[in-house]
C-alpha cells in the first residue's frame, strides 16, 4: 500500500499476517535521508498503523540494499537561519521519533547499510534493532563531525540503552561503528547475516506481538560502578570534558553542547533532556563552525564524483597494482592498496632481501587492522595472500597501475621508467609518488609519455588522507581518471594538481615551515611556535610537523622550493644542521623534539644551539601565529592565480586533509575569504615592511583586494 503523501511516496507497506512491512525508499536519491517531506510521511503512516486493528506490530526496512537511513537531511538544515527555527525542526524530529517510541505497538527495524545519525536516532525510538553484518552497515551519529548534536532523541536515548560512558564515547568522537561492535556495545539487538535480516526482523516484530519483551543484557556490577550511579557518572562527565579541552583547544562547541545535553536529560529526566538538546541543536547549527564542516562534508562528496578531467573517459578498474620501490613509501602504498581496495599487488626491488622488507612491512599493515578488529583473522589471511613480490618485472604485464616510490632522484626514476617499458611493452599506467620532481621531465624519458603520472602520497601512507594526482603535459586523460579512481579506492581524498613545483601541499606549507627559522633566529621558543599553531587549531605545530615528516625529506622539498621560487621560500638554515648530526626527527628518535619508546619527550634544548639561537622571547605570541597563518595564505593565494589547483575547493580540501588545516576555519582560502583580501593585503604589507619581502602580497589578493572580492561566491 503506498502512503497518502502525494507524489513518489518514499515510505510504502504492506500487511503480512499482521505485520505491517513498512520500507523506506526516497526515489531517485541515493541514500535514504530524514527530511521535512519524509518526516510527514512517516507521521501519517504510523498514524495509519495505530488505527488499523490488523496490524499487531511493524517490521520496518529501508528499500536501499547498502543504505537504511543516513539522517537528517543536511541540505535542509545548512538553510536555516536562526537557532529558533533551528530548535523548531529538532523539535519536530523529536516529535515524531516521540510517535515511534510511543506507538501502541511493537516495532522491529532490519539495519542494513549506513544508519547515521537521525536514521539511528529512528532505529533508537525502534522497540528492537536488528542488523545485518554486511560489509557497508555501519551505525552511529556523526551530527559532532558536522558541528551540530544529534538532535532528535540521540543525546538522551543512547545513554538510556548502552550506559553515559559508551555513549559519550560514540557522540564525542562522531564514531560510527560496524555492525559487530555495535552488536557487542548493545547498540542493536541482534546481528544477523545479509540473507536472513528481513525474516528474523519480521519474526521478531511477531514475537513481541504475541507478546514477547526483548531483555537486554544488564550491564552488570562494573557497569553500575561505572556510570550507572550518579558519581560515577559525575566522574564520567568530568573526563570527557577534561578529554575535550585537550582535544579540542575550545575551538569546537558542538561535543561540549552535546556532553551537556546527555548530562542535563539524565539528571532531569527524558523529555527536560529532549527540550535542552533541541534548544542546542538550535544554537549550534547556524553556527559558522558547523556551516565550514558541512560545507567539507559537501566539497568532500563532490570530489568523490569528480574524474580529475573534464570530460575524461571512466577509470580502468585496477585489479592488479604493480610497485617499483619496496621501501617505506611503496611498502605503504601496497599494504593500504591491499587493505583498501583489496587488490593483488606485485612489488619489485633492486634486491630480493628489500622486497622481502616491503612485503613485512606492507603486512603490518594489515596486521594492524586486524589488531583493531577492523578486519577478520580469515580477511587477514586473505589479504596476506594477495601480495607478492620480485625483483624482476615478471607479473606487471597483468598490473593495470604500475606505482613506483624509489629514490628521489630523476635519473633513477627515468631509469625505472624506461626498464618498465622495457619489461612491459604493453604497459598500462605509470605513476610516480615523487614529492618533487616534475612528472613531464620523468615522463620524457618515456615511449608512451601518455601514460606518465604522478601520484603524490603523504606518509604515513596508511593514516594520511590526501593524495595529490598529477598529470603531466601530456598525459592521457584515461590515465588520470585511473589514478583518481584508484587513489579514492584506496580510500584517499583526491585532489587533481598542477606539475608544478611542491604541487599543492608542499608549496603552500613552505612559508610555513620557513617561517620557524625566522622566528627563531629572533628568540621565539619551538614551544611558542608550535603553541600557537595549535591554539589557531593546526593538530600540531609547524616544529612537531616537520620532525613527523622527517627533516632530511623537509629538506630536501626546502630547496627544490628555493631553487623554483627564489629567496620569498628561503628554507629554515637550521634545518641542515639538524639533519648534518643525524637529527631527522622521530624516525631517529632526535630532531627539534626528543623521542622514546615511540612517544615526544619534549623540546631537545640542544636543538637551539645546533641552530645557533636562543629562545629569549622573540616576538609576540599573536605576531609569530599571524606570521605563519598569513605565509599560507598569500602563497595558497598565489598559487591558486596559476592554476596549480582546479578550483578553492580542492585547495582548502587539500590544506585540511594534507596537513591538518583547521577544519572549522574551512581551510586556507575560505579563511582568507573570512579575513577578507583588503585586510590581509594591509596585514601582510605591515609585514613585508618590517621583515621583507617574504610577506609581500601577491596578486592575486591584491586584486581581490581591489575589487572586494572573493574565492569563493
Ligand atoms: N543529508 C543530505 N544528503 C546526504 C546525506 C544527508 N544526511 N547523507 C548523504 N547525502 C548525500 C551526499 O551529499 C551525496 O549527494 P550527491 O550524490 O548529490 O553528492 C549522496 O548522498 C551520496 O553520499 P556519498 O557520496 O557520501 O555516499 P557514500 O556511499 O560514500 O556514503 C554515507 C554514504 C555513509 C551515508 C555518507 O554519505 C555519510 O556519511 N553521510 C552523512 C551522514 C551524517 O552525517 N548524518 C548525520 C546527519 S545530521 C542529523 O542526522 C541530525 C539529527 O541528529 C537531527
Ligand atoms: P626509501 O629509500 O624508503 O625507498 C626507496 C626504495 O626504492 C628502496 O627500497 C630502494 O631499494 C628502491 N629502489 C631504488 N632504486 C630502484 C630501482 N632502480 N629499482 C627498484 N627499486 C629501486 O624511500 P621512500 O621514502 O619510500 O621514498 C620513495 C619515493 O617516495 C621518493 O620519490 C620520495 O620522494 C617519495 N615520497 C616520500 C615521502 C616520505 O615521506 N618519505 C612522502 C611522499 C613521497
Amino acid at each position: 500500500m503506498p502512503s497518502p503523501s502525494r507524489g513518489a511516496p518514499a515510505l510504502t507497506w504492506e500487511i503480512q499476517d499482521g505485520i505491517a512491512v513498512v520500507v523506506l525508499d526516497c526515489k531517485d536519491q541515493p541514500v535514504n535521508t530524514i527530511s521535512r517531506a519524509v518526516k510527514d510521511e512517516f507521521r501519517a503512516c504510523f498514524e495509519t498503523l495505530a488505527n488499523d486493528a490488523n496490524v499487531k506490530a511493524v517490521a520496518f526496512f529501508s528499500g536501499k540494499p547498502e543504505n537504511f537511513i543516513a539522517g537528517a537531511d543536511i541540505e535542509e538544515f545548512v538553510k536555516l537561519t536562526s537557532a529558533a527555527e533551528a530548535e523548531r525542526l529538532s523539535a519536530d524530529g523529536q516529535d515524531m521519533l516521540d510517535q515511534v517510541a510511543r506507538f501502541p505497538k511493537p516495532v522491529a527495524a532490519g539495519i542494513q547499510g549506513a544508519c547515521l545519525g537521525g536514521g539511528f536516532e529512528f532505529a533508537l525510538a525502534c522497540s528492537y534493532r536488528v542488523a545485518s553484518n554486511h560489509p557497508k552497515t555501519q551505525i552511529g551519529l556523526p551530527e559532532i563531525q558536522l558541528g551540530i548534536l544529534p538532535g532528535a532523541g540521540g543525546c538522551q536515548r543512547l545513554p538510556r540503552l548502552v550506559g553515559a560512558r559508551a555513549a559519550l564515547d560514540m557522540i564525542l568522537a562522531g564514531k560510527a561503528e560496524r555492525a559487530e561492535k555495535a552488536f557487542r556495545l548493545g547498540m542493536v539487538d541482534e546481528l544477523v547475516p545479509p540473507p536472513i535480516l528481513r525474516s528474523i526482523t519480521i519474526a521478531a516484530a511477531r514475537r513481541m506481538a504475541g507478546g514477547w519483551r526483548p531483555k537486554r543484557r544488564g550491564r552488570g556490577f562494573i557497569g553500575w560502578l561505572l556510570d550507572g550511579n550518579p558519581l560515577g557518572r559525575m566522574l564520567v562527565y568530568r573526563g570527557a570534558r577534561k578529554q575535550l579541552e585537550d582535544k579540542t583547544g575550545g575551538n569546537y562547541p558542538a561535543p561540549f553542547a552535546a556532553l551537556e545535553a546527555v548530562e542535563y536529560g539524565l539528571r532531569h529526566g527524558m523529555s527536560e533532556g529532549l527540550k535542552r538538546e533541541a534548544q542546542l541543536f538550535g544554537q549550534l547549527a547556524v553556527t559558522d563552525v558547523s556551516r565550514k564542516l558541512v560545507q567539507i562534508f559537501f566539497a568532500t562528496n563532490a570530489l568523490k564524483k569528480d574524474r580529475g578531467v573534464d570530460g575524461a573517459p571512466a577509470p580502468v578498474a585496477v585489479q592488479r597494482l604493480g610497485i617499483v620501490g619496496s621501501g617505506f613509501m611503496g611498502s605503504g602504498i601496497a599494504g593500504t592498496a591491499v587493505a583498501q581496495a583489496t587488490v593483488d599487488v606485485r612489488m619489485k626491488d633492486s634486491d630480493l632481501a628489500r622486497v622481502a622488507g616491503g612485503l613485512r612491512a606492507a603486512r603490518e599493515i594489515l596486521d594492524d587492522r586486524l589488531k583493531r578488529r577492523r578486519i577478520t583473522k580469515y580477511e587477514h589471511a586473505r589479504l596476506v595472500a594477495l601480495l607478492s613480490g620480485s625483483d624482476s618485472y615478471a607479473g606487471f604485464w597483468r598490473a593495470e597501475l604500475t606505482i613506483e616510490a624509489v629514490f628521489e632522484e630523476l635519473s633513477v626514476k627515468q631509469q625505472v621508467l624506461r626498464e618498465f617499458e622495457g619489461a612491459v611493452p604493453d604497459g598500462a599506467a605509470f605513476a610516480s609518488n615523487t614529492s618533487t620532481i616534475p612528472i613531464t621531465s620523468i615522463a620524457e624519458a618515456a615511449r608512451v609519455p601518455e601514460r606518465v603520472i604522478g601520484m603524490h602520497f603523504f606518509s604515513p601512507v596508511a593514516k594520511m588522507p590526501l593524495l595529490e594526482v598529477i598529470p603531466g603535459e601530456r598525459t592521457a586523460p584515461g590515465v588520470v581518471s585511473t589514478a583518481v579512481g584508484f587513489g579514492r579506492r584506496m580510500g584517499k581524498t583526491v585532489i587533481v594538481v598542477k606539475d608544478s613545483p611542491g604541487f599543492w601541499v608542499n608549496r603552500i606549507l613552505a612559508p610555513y615551515a620557513n617561517e620557524i627559522g625566522h622566528l627563531m633566529a629572533e628568540g621565539a621558543s619551538i614551544e611558542t611556535i608550535d603553541g600557537m599553531a595549535v591554539r589557531f587549531g593546526f593538530p600540531v605545530g609547524p616544529v612537531t610537523l616537520l620532525d613527523e615528516v622527517g627533516l632530511d625529506v623537509a629538506e630536501k622539498v626546502a630547496h627544490v622550493m628555493l631553487a623554483a621560487y627564489g629567496d620569498r621560500l628561503q628554507p629554515t638554515a637550521g634545518v641542515a644542521a639538524l639533519v648534518k648530526a643525524g637529527r631527522l626527527g622521530r624516525k631517529s628518535g632526535r630532531g627539534f623534539y626528543e623521542y622514546s619508546g615511540g612517544k615526544k619527550r619534549g623540546v631537545d634544548a640542544s636543538a637551539y644551539e645546533l641552530l645557533g639561537v636562543h629562545p629569549n622571547g622573540g616576538p609576540r605570541p599573536a605576531e609569530v601565529l599571524q606570521r605563519l597563518v598569513l605565509g599560507i595564505l598569500n602563497e595558497a593565494a598565489r598559487a591558486v592565480g596559476e592554476g596549480v589547483v582546479r578550483s578553492p575547493r580542492d585547495g582548502d580540501i587539500g590544506a585540511i586533509f594534507g596537513f591538518g588545516f583547521p577544519p572549522f576555519r574551512g581551510g586556507p582560502l575560505r579563511h582568507a575569504d573570512d579575513l577578507g583580501a583588503a585586510r590581509l593585503v594591509a596585514d601582510l604589507e605591515r609585514l613585508a615592511e618590517r621583515l621583507g619581502p617574504r610577506f609581500a602580497p601577491c596578486e592575486v589578493l591584491q586584486d581581490l583586494a581591489r575589487r572586494n572580492a572573493k574565492f569563493y561566491p
